[in-house]
């Protein structure tokens, strides 16, 4: 996969000049700030570096410098989606006590590694100050309390099982209206390849590939059925499981050759431009529809992803304070922000998500958007095992491994096999 050829090269790099940067005066802000004078910055770490994820930022940050002149900020996204990358520098970072103000991590599983590691800021007593305890949805604040305490600011809920496609494309296809169900998803699939000259599934990097098998194993197992698989008593080596990954097989061979050349913006491109029929992507890339200037309905159109209707398959990216973050007061002054009412009414329409607040302004919220709010009042849930939910960050490195295996191999038998050795030791940590 060309995102991970040359990485650990990158990575290394990228490291070392994010420690100079933070080393340039990080130690002597944090007196400063511990005093009380004016040690006004604040560096804040996502993966948000474009396609609409910039532009979502960027408005936040406006809003954030309108109500803190004093306050520079730094932007230390590190491109890459679904922070390949940027995780892995964070994990340097945090390593080498040099963590950034606050940074974006996933409510579930992945929030859980960096508290249990002792690596966050317990943030009760923002939660008090801003009376924040009732304007997010019960079972998010869930997701990010541990013994008690609350530890992030959600800012979004993200949909991740969203099928696109371009209307255009199934016409020249004689599809009707997009498949209800996995047998129906690759039976369109067959039917674009011979009837279109066009991609049937258009995919970009690896983790592109990890995102749709969340996709294939809800769609084929049922909201019941995922659930149950990253709990204890998970069985990875049903033939239930066995029939998902040979439909995950088959959906992956009518995928682009090129795709592991991309990231999640190409991908998503190809459908809007009319070059594929369908991609299987997070609602981030409605913020990247949005950016480009193409219209709902009309340049591409959308439905729950095969099987999944009437589920939710959520994440939420959610703002931390690090435990030794460089400007304290600062990092807090974002947090107020993140979890605003205004924040995130400037945020989400941008990002192509929903605010995670329950009393966000509903008629900023339109297209694909307005339909997201309506499904996340009636659908069931279903975490993301991608995106953080699910899954620590142990046991998504080996799932990621096992679909890059499977991606070069494509031996269902030792793609199961490897998944089910997965969940055993994820399941005992
Ligand atoms: C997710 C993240 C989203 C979006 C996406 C693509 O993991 O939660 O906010 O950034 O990756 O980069």
């Amino acid at each position: 996969m060309r995102l991970k050829r040359g990485w650990p090269a990158f990575v290394a790099l990228l490291t070392a000049i994010l420690l100079v940067l933070a080393g340039c005066g990080g130690g002597n802000d944090n007196n400063k700030q511990a005093s009380g004078s004016s040690a006004n910055k604040v560096e804040v770490f996502s993966w948000w570096t474009g396609g609409g994820e910039a532009k979502g930022l960027d408005a936040m940050v406006a809003d954030f410098k309108k109500n803190h002149p004093n306050i520079q900020f730094i932007n230390a996204a590190v491109a890459g989606g679904s922070g390949t990358n940027a995780k892995a520098v964070l994990a340097s970072r945090l390593q080498a006590n040099q963590p950034p103000d606050s940074f974006q991590g996933h409510a579930g599983a992945e929030l859980m590694d960096y508290i249990k590691a002792g690596q966050l800021e317990p943030l009760d007593f923002l939660y008090d100050q801003l009376k924040l305890r009732d304007v997010f949805p019960q079972q998010l604040i869930d997701q990010i309390t541990f013994e008690g305490h609350i530890y992030s600011v959600p800012v979004n809920i993200h949909r991740a099982n969203v099928l696109w496609f371009s209307p255009a494309v199934l016409k020249e296809a004689g599809i009707a209206k997009p498949p209800a169900t996995i047998p129906e998803f690759i039976s369109d699939l067959q039917q674009v390849k011979q009837k279109t000259k066009k991609i049937p599934l258009s995919l970009g990097a690896q983790w592109t590939a990890d995102h749709l098998l969340d996709a294939v194993l809800l769609g084929d197992l049922g909201v019941d059925g995922w659930n149950a698989l990253w709990k204890q008593g998970a069985d990875w080596s049903s033939p239930q499981v066995t029939k998902a990954l040979g439909d995950y097989a088959t959906i992956n061979s009518y995928a682009n050759a090129e795709a592991a050349s991309t990231d999640w913006q190409l991908a998503a491109k190809n459908v809007v431009d009319g070059k594929a029929a369908f991609n299987i992507m997070g609602d981030w890339a409605a913020g990247y529809f949005k950016e480009l200037g193409k219209t709902p309905k009309v340049d591409y159109d959308w439905a729950a992803s095969p099987g999944t209707d009437g589920t939710y398959q959520w994440l939420s990216d959610s703002f931390t304070l690090p435990k030794g973050a460089p400007h304290h007061d600062a990092a807090v002054a974002w947090l107020t922000e993140a979890a605003s009412k205004q924040g995130q009414d400037l945020f989400n329409p941008q990002k192509g998500s929903i605010p995670a607040r329950k009393d966000a302004d509903t008629s900023l919220y339109t297209g694909y958007l307005a339909w997201a709010l309506q499904q996340w009042q009636s659908d069931k849930l279903a975490g993301s095992m991608w995106h953080g939910v699910t899954a620590n960050n142990a046991w998504h490195t080996n799932i990621d491994t096992s679909v890059g295996l499977f991606l070069k191999n494509k031996n269902v038998a030792n793609f199961q096999k490897s998944l089910v050795d997965a969940a055993t030791s994820g399941l005992a940590s």
